[in-house]
């Protein structure tokens, strides 16, 4: 069985892409054939400055490797060291409809945001489909977000198939219930984009800061509060802290008697003790970056490797050999 899934360096990784992706990708990497690439190809669509794209691949790559991605268990690599994926985006690009772009909601919502749209965003799931489909990939551990993308690259998977003969393996997505959508500071989708984030690494003073300034309603501390599972700081808690920890402080705000501070409080101390060993196995790597670029550079071999051998599949099938 083989295991893929990706990650843009388009910013800061958060508890959203923690949970949602990396987390489920690590624990998958000993149960099958895992390749798990910095997708720096796709942060082109919206990141517009050279040296940024850099240094945030490289803290991709460090924040990956930190939290528990184990180069002998995983294939790891940066997408564009294997090109190969851009002609494989080419052949299934003349085979997708437009109808099936124009359907995809983060394509959608970036329109009705009023972020300026170019071509690739536009195209964003075509190339994402020629990831997945040049591995052979069987499961794509993603967060709730990218499961329409992953239904769009089956789409063009069978219409490769139907068109030119079994090419390619059918993939399917998957995604954690409890963790699909991990809820940002503003009670929105945890997002790079909308600046609601949790980092999974930073210093820590600002970190507190942003914990603290959690906005809550104007209950008292004493009033019960039945609601208590809906509130933002006990669904974060519970992602970071251990889970009879969680459903204490819960069941105190529920009875009322806990007071929103003191609650802030408690999710901090357990999200910043929750990544104490990442955080230094961070700053080791840090002080090491031959190390992480050799990662890479071997991931990418084997990579590489694999999708030629596809990619000449699709050529053979398609006419182009
Ligand atoms: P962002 O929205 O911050 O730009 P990306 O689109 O780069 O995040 O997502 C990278 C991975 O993290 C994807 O698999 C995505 O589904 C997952 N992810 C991002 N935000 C969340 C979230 N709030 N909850 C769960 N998973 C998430
Ligand atoms: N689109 C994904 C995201 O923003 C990143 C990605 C690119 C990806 N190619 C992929 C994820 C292939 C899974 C499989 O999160």
């Amino acid at each position: 069985m083989r295991i893929l899934s990706g990650i843009q360096p388009s910013g800061t990784l958060h508890l959203g892409n923690y949970f949602g992706m990396m987390q489920p990708s690590i624990d998958l990497q000993t149960k099958g054939e895992a390749f798990y690439f910095i997708a720096d190809y796709h942060s082109m669509t919206s990141l517009f400055d050279a040296a940024e794209r850099r240094k945030n691949s490289l803290d991709v790559a460090l924040d990956f490797l930190a939290c528990g991605l184990d180069p002998k268990k995983s294939v790891f690599f940066r997408q564009s060291d294997v090109p190969e994926v851009t002609e494989l985006a080419w052949i299934l690009t003349s085979l997708t409809p437009m109808s099936l772009l124009e359907k995809c909601t983060s394509y959608k919502d970036k329109v009705a945001k009023g972020i300026p749209v170019n071509h690739g965003l536009f195209a964003y799931p075509v190339l994402m489909a020629a990831d997945i489909l040049i591995y052979d990939s069987n499961i794509v551990p993603v967060g709730q977000d990218q499961k329409q993308h992953v239904e769009v690259t089956r789409d063009i998977a069978v219409k490769f198939n139907e068109a030119y003969g079994q090419t390619f393996v059918i993939p399917e997505p998957q995604i954690r219930g409890e963790t699909a959508k991990v809820p940002g500071l503003d009670g929105e989708k945890m997002s790079k984009s909308y600046g609601n984030t949790l980092e999974i690494f930073g210093e820590e003073k600002p970190l507190r800061k942003k914990v603290m300034s959690i906005k809550m309603d104007s209950r008292m501390p004493e009033e019960p509060k039945p609601d208590a599972d809906q509130n933002l700081a006990i669904q974060l808690l519970k992602l970071v802290a251990p889970a009879a920890v969680a459903a204490d402080f819960e069941n105190r705000l529920r009875v009322g008697g806990l007071g929103y501070g003191d609650l802030k409080k408690a999710l901090f101390e357990n999200y910043w003790n929750y990544f104490a060993e990442a955080r230094k196995k961070r700053a080791e790597l840090a002080a090491d970056p031959a190390y992480v670029n050799g990662v890479l550079a071997n991931g990418a071999l084997k990579a590489r490797a694999l999708a030629q051998q596809v990619l000449k599949r699709a050529r053979k099938a398609s006419g182009l050999e």
